[in-house]
């Protein structure tokens, strides 16, 4: 077998430490307390989860993981088979390798070739050109161009940048995209004033990408060995926080970062978000059990959401976002950054 580059090798090493610090969320999600009412007057039939962004018929997106070694080529043939399945969104990991190391390309093109007719978003992060954007979403046939800003993941990566300069291209990138851009983080979280500056560079769509879940200071840091960066382990916002934060978004927002249970996902969406990613959680289930029980679980999860939907007495997205809650350190938060919970 040819040697693996660094890049390569790196994927294969993000989800065999994704899946061993693989722990319980901490997303702040579990801070939202439903206040119920004992009578629903609801039926789970009557529950439409539709989120009404881009044509996607569920508030659920399998978020961006993998590609770029042979191993995680058929993951993203697992996973694209299972997003076809259940009709969601799906987005590559970062393409980025495959610019450098074109022969990577079918890891990452099996996605469109296990789903021809699904929703499929390519990821790459906002320092590359809008050529190199341009030719992973032919190369993919995207949708949708993720754009990932992931300034702490550079930050303790061993060969990550240095320079977090991104707001020029991203515009640059966005403004020559000839498909919407979603742009995310990766796991510590935005601030209020981020969202009106993606959005004023054009983008449609922002996930929040909250602190959580998946913890890249965890899995950079178990990879570097001349320094400790573990003090970063907690930096950031939640993703509880970073929909507080993201409030006046005047584009969707996508919730990712440690959603963990089908309750987590409605509190997202209760909180704002059109939708909620899932990464993590997706993986776990696939390096645990097998592609069909992966599904399994997937489908009862996006059940459960339904049904916790009609508990509330919601038979929307919309009418969700009616039903009172009550949140303890989130409102301490809201009210600390002059915002509302
Ligand atoms: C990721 N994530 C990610 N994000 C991104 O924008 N580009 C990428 O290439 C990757 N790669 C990647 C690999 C693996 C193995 C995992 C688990 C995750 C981040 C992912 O999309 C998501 O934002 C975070 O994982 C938080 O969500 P969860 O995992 O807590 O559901």
């Amino acid at each position: 077998m040819p040697k693996q580059s660094i890049a390569s090798h790196r994927k294969d090493e993000h989800f065999f430490l994704a899946e061993k610090f693989y722990t319980e969320a901490d997303s702040g999600l579990d801070d939202v307390r439903f206040i119920r009412s004992a009578l629903p007057e609801t039926a789970v039939a009557d529950v439409d989860l539709t989120p009404g962004i881009f044509g996607w018929q569920v508030p659920v997106m399998i978020n961006a993981m993998t590609g770029g070694s042979p191993s995680t080529g058929k993951i993203n043939a697992q996973l694209a088979r299972i997003a076809r399945n259940l009709h969601l969104p799906m987005a590559s990991g970062s393409a980025s390798v495959v610019l450098s190391e074109p022969e990577l390309a079918p890891t990452f093109t099996v996605i469109r070739a296990e789903n021809p007719d699904g929703f499929v978003l390519v990821n790459i992060g906002a320092d590359k050109s809008p050529k190199q954007a341009a030719s992973v979403v032919a190369m993919l046939q995207a949708d949708m161009l993720q754009v990932h800003l992931n300034a702490v993941q550079e930050a303790v990566m061993p060969e990550g940048g240095r320079d977090y300069h991104w707001r020029a291209n991203l515009a640059a990138i966005i403004a020559a995209s000839s498909v919407p851009v979603l742009v995310k983080e990766v796991g510590f979280g935005m601030r209020h004033d981020d969202f009106a500056a993606i959005a004023a560079v054009g983008a449609s769509a922002i996930d929040v990408g909250g602190r959580g879940g998946t913890n890249f200071a965890k899995i950079e840091n178990a990879r570097r060995h001349d320094a400790d960066y573990s003090d970063l382990f907690d930096f950031g916002q939640t993703t509880a926080e970073s929909l507080i934060e993201g409030q006046d978004s005047t584009v969707p927002l996508i919730a990712t970062g440690g959603i963990r249970t089908p309750l987590a996902a409605v509190a997202a969406l209760r909180l704002g978000a059109s939708a909620v990613g899932l990464a993590g959680l997706v993986l776990h289930w696939l390096l645990k059990t097998d592609e069909a029980t992966a599904q399994a679980k997937l489908a009862a999860f996006i059940e459960e959401m339904r049904v916790i939907m009609a508990l509330l007495g919601c038979t929307s997205i919309a009418e969700l976002r009616t039903v009172p809650i009550v949140t303890t350190h989130l409102a301490d938060y809201a009210r600390a950054r002059g915002l509302r919970v």
